[in-house]
């Protein structure tokens, strides 16, 4: 056996689920998921991101568990070990460290949001504004210089703190204690927002498909949410799988892990929709500010009569967006920082530090193209869009068609067979319909998905 400590790995079945699920469930879901669905015309949108995920985002979700588990170490040394080092496979283990810096220094800057939002919502700030005092609120506070700092600088300290203590004491144990708080958030907010006036109408709009409204745009869209939303083609959750013991079910692992952040998302949009349709006037395809500008308005209206309970509901949702984001920046962090940890001897402490810093560096720069660095563009885009491009656009479909390749077509199919059913001890009915996709039918999707994303082809 190797000289693995027992905090280098997931204690058990559930910590490894929860860790997982944690690091799919995240901003994707509470913030990303509505604005998506609201921009694309509600319940068609959400029937095809079902549809994606369920072909697509989670067979090489399982792909990534399957490498990082036969592993048991980190990403570089899985890659060269699964297909017996054939071919230099070797610089997929250095995808997690870049993908890992450029995700979390962006998504660190929304999550800063979050907590600032938690914050107003803890002193009660939003008591009796306006919708147009919430709109001229938000942008000011984005486009500030100093004030996002201190935030993006606290989550930053947290995800640290939680990384550096190691994988059972930080990651698992912050999973388990931050995962059943979030479903419990979630569960009281639905059922708050399903009794609010007029709900039927946002149930409707997330429930009741009209197709005339797909078009090639929602198909595109719902297919880089499900790969967003599950963290997968950086090897994140090949990272994780490195942790995880020899009797984890994969396949189920990964089927639980998608079901829960397919639940959440659609929690989310149960909390959300019926309330943006409960105030007249407000619309459901608001876009990225649907969370930060209209919801702190509904919950001012809805509630105009009961300051106590918008009180309540709009804490309890700010502080369940900031635990979402702690556990994906907290998976971000780890498959950036195992490398040096794992490969270069340094300490796991030392190495996340040195992974923190980087990433504060890089996350003032997107958050100051919100401000003062608004002109500063590369190809058109401020740092954080182009962060978020390079990352979804390219990072994410590039690693999972590799990922694809590598298991389908690298590793010999006894090995991957013998990982899944963890030495042939358990059965897997699931395995041709995965290797089928893995091999053919994944590969082809995001090629298209890649080729139209960048706009070479229009379908
Ligand atoms: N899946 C996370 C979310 O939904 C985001 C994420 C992307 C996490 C990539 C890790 C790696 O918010």
């Amino acid at each position: 056996m190797s000289k693995r400590t027992d905090n280098n790995n997931f204690a058990g079945k559930i910590g490894a689920i929860l860790a997982t699920a944690g690091s799919a469930v995240g901003l994707g879901n509470v913030w990303r998921f509505p604005t998506e669905t609201g921009a694309n015309g509600g319940a068609a949108f959400l029937l095809i991101y079902i549809g994606f995920m369920l072909l697509l985002a989670t067979p090489i979700m399982i792909a990534e568990l399957t490498i990082g588990r036969h592993g048991q170490r980190d990403v570089l040394y899985a890659f060269r070990k699964m297909n017996g080092s054939k071919g230099n496979w070797a610089f997929m283990g250095y995808l997690p460290v870049v993908a890992g810096i450029l995700v979390l220094s962006y998504y660190a800057v929304v999550a800063g949001w979050t907590l600032e939002y938690a914050f107003r919502a803890g002193v009660n700030d939003f008591a009796g504004k306006t919708q147009e005092e919430f709109s001229n609120d938000f942008s000011q506070f984005i486009s500030d210089p100093l004030r996002p700092l201190t935030w993006i600088f606290l989550i930053l300290a947290m995800t640290f703190g939680i990384v550096a203590l190691g994988i059972q004491k930080g990651i698992e144990s912050g999973a388990k204690i931050m995962m059943p708080a979030l479903f419990i958030f979630l569960a009281i907010l639905v059922v708050c927002s399903l009794t609010l006036p007029d709900a039927s109408i946002g149930l409707t709009f997330l429930l009741k498909p009209d197709f005339s409204k797909v078009t090639q745009h929602t198909i595109l869209s719902a297919m880089g949410q499900s790969f967003f939303t599950l963290s997968v083609g950086i090897c994140c959750l090949c990272t994780y799988a490195c942790y995880f013991r020899k009797d984890v079910d994969l396949f189920k692992d990964g089927l639980n892990v998608a079901v829960i952040d397919t639940v959440v998302a659609v929690m989310s949009g149960l909390i959300i929709f019926p309330a943006v349709y409960s105030v007249p006037g407000l619309s459901p395809d608001a876009g990225p500010s649907l969370v930060f500008i209209t919801l702190p308005n509904v919950f001012q209206r809805v509630f105009a009569g009961m300051p106590v309970l918008a009180y309540i509901f709009s804490l309890l949702f700010y502080l369940l967006l900031v635990m979402a984001a702690l556990t994906s920046s907290i998976s971000m962090l780890e498959m950036s920082s195992s490398y040096f940890h794992k490969e270069k001897n340094m300490s796991r402490a030392k190495s996340a530090l040195i992974m923190t810093a980087i990433c504060m560096t890089l996350a003032i720069a997107c958050s100051f193209s919100f401000g003062i660095w608004k002109d500063y563009t590369v190809f058109h885009l401020g740092f954080f869009d182009l962060f978020d491009f390079i990352i979804a656009k390219i990072f994410m479909p590039i690693g999972g068609l590799l990922i694809c390749i590598y298991l389908g077509w690298s590793v010999k199919g006894d090995v991957v067979y013998n990982e899944v059913t963890n030495n042939r001890t358990i059965t897997q009915p699931l395995y041709p319909l995965f290797m089928f996709i893995i091999r053919y039918f994944a590969p082809i999707c995001i090629l298209m998905i890649f080729i139209s994303e960048l706009g070479l082809i229009d379908f």
